[in-house]
C-alpha cells in the first residue's frame, strides 16, 4: 500500500508562528488544552470576503490622554532616578527597579491603545461548508487515520461516531489544524473550508484555527475570570478586539447564541469557575462564538454533563446551526440522533488505522444502516 505524502507539520508550524501574521498566538496548543491555550483555538475569525474583525487603526481608539501608539520592539529606555546617597541601598534598588517596571508596562499593549473597533455582532453570514480529502494521520511512525474523506455540509451539524481510539478527535482536531501541535504528530489530505485548503502553505496557521472553533469535552473557561472577560478572551488572544462600546453588545450576543444569557445577566461580573458544569461548557460555547467561527467543532461536549445541561446544549447547538456549521464527536448514540442531519462511523479494526465504515443520512444510518459493523455499532453490540 502506499504511503500519502506527509506533511512536515511542525516545520511548517515553526514557520507559521515565526511570521507577522501569527505575532499574537499562543506559542503552545497541545491535545488536552490548558485554559489559555483552547482558548486561543476555540475562536473565530474573517475571512477574506466578510467584515474583518479589526477594522480600525490602533490609532483611531488612541485618542486620548494616551499619547501616541508606542511601537511594542521599541527599545525600552527607563530613566532612572538618582541614587540618594543618604538612602540604604536597598531603597535605591527598589526606586529604580519601579522606574523600570513602570517603563516597561507602559509598552505593555495597552487597552485603549490596543483596542481597535470591530463589527463583530452582525452574526449573520455565510454558511461555510467544511471537506476533509485523503487524511491520514500519523503520531510518530504510528498512522492513526488511513485516507479518510467527509464533506460536511453547510448548515448542518455531522455527527462522528465509532468505538473509542477510532480516531475520532484525532479527526477533529485535523479540521482546525490542532493536530500539528502534538510533537509527533503529522498528516497528509486537504481540509477545504469553501472550497480553500485550510493547509495552503501560504495561509497562516491561525487562520484556520480563528475561523474553526473547538469545544472541548471538558468545559476550560479562565476559573478565576468573570463570565464577561471569560467571553471577550478569545477575541484578545488572537490580536482582535472589540470597541469598548460595543463590548457589552458582543457579551450579550454571545452568551444569548449560547443559551446562557438568562442565566448570568445579572451576575457578569461573578467568577466563570463559579458556574455549573453545563453552565460553564455554555461560557466555553460563548467565548467560542465571540470571535464569529465560521465552523464550530465539539468533541464530546455533553459527556462530563447531567442530562438537563446536555439537553440544554443540545438546544442551542440545533438554534446555532443556522449560522454555523457543526461537527461532534459523540458517544451517545441518541444525541446523534437527536442533534445530527449527517452521520460518520469510524473504525479502527484489528490494529488497523481509522477510516469511515459509512456516512450518510442519520436516520437512515441508524434504520437502515448498508454495513453490517454500523448496525451492530448503533445497535449497541460493541463498541
Ligand atoms: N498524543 C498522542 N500520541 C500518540 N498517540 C495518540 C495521541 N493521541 C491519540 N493517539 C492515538 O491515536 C489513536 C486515535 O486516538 P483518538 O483520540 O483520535 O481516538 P478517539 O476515537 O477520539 O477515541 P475516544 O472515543 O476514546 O476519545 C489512538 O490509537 C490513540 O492511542
Ligand atoms: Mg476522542
Amino acid at each position: 500500500m502506499t504511503q500519502p505524502e506527509r506533511h512536515d507539520a511542525v516545520a511548517e508550524w515553526a514557520d507559521d508562528l515565526a511570521g507577522p501574521a501569527d505575532a499574537m498566538s499562543p506559542p503552545t496548543v497541545d491535545a488536552e488544552p490548558e485554559p489559555a491555550r483552547a482558548d486561543a483555538d476555540a475562536v473565530g475569525a474573517p475571512t477574506p470576503d466578510e467584515t474583518p474583525t479589526t477594522l480600525l487603526p490602533a490609532s483611531a481608539d488612541a485618542a486620548g490622554d494616551e499619547g501616541p501608539p508606542v511601537p511594542h520592539d521599541a527599545p525600552v529606555t527607563a530613566v532612572l532616578p538618582a541614587p540618594d546617597a543618604g538612602a540604604p541601598f536597598w531603597r535605591n534598588a527598589v526606586t529604580r527597579s519601579l522606574a523600570v517596571v513602570g517603563t516597561v508596562r507602559d509598552r505593555m499593549p495597552h487597552p485603549a491603545r490596543d483596542s481597535t473597533p470591530t463589527e463583530v455582532i452582525d452574526t449573520r453570514r455565510d454558511l461555510a461548508a467544511l471537506e476533509a480529502r485523503d487524511i491520514s494521520a500519523w503520531f510518530g511512525d504510528h498512522l492513526v487515520l488511513d485516507r479518510v474523506s467527509l464533506t460536511m455540509p453547510a448548515g448542518a451539524v455531522t455527527a462522528l461516531i465509532g468505538p473509542s481510539g477510532c480516531g475520532k478527535s484525532t479527526f477533529l482536531r485535523i479540521l482546525n489544524r490542532m493536530h500539528e501541535l502534538v510533537p509527533s504528530a503529522s498528516l497528509a489530505g486537504e481540509v477545504l473550508l469553501d472550497g480553500e485548503d485550510i493547509y495552503r502553505a501560504d495561509r497562516p496557521l491561525t487562520d484556520a484555527r480563528k475561523s474553526i472553533g473547538m469545544v472541548f469535552q471538558k468545559p476550560n473557561p479562565f476559573p478565576a475570570m468573570s463570565i464577561y472577560d471569560n467571553v471577550v478572551a478569545g477575541l484578545r488572544l488572537t490580536g482582535a478586539s472589540v470597541a469598548r462600546d460595543r463590548k457589552d453588545e458582543l457579551v450579550e450576543t454571545s452568551l444569548r447564541r449560547a443559551g446562557l444569557w438568562n442565566e448570568v445577566k445579572d451576575r457578569l461580573r461573578a467568577p466563570g469557575g463559579g458556574l455549573s458544569g453545563g453552565q460553564q461548557q455554555r461560557l466555553c460555547i460563548a467565548r467560542s462564538l465571540a470571535v464569529m467561527p465560521r465552523v464550530l467543532l465539539m468533541d464530546e461536549p455533553c459527556s462530563a454533563l447531567d442530562p438537563t445541561s446536555t439537553r440544554v446544549i443540545e438546544e442551542t447547538m440545533l438554534e446555532l446551526v443556522s449560522d454555523v456549521t457543526i461537527v461532534i464527536v459523540t458517544h451517545n448514540m441518541q444525541q446523534a440522533q437527536r442533534v445530527s442531519t449527517q452521520c460518520a462511523f469510524f473504525l479502527a479494526s484489528q490494529g488497523k488505522p481509522g477510516a469511515i465504515v459509512e456516512y450518510g443520512d442519520t436516520d437512515a444510518m441508524f434504520s437502515e444502516p448498508i454495513d453490517a459493523r454500523t448496525f451492530d455499532y448503533v445497535n449497541g453490540r460493541f463498541g
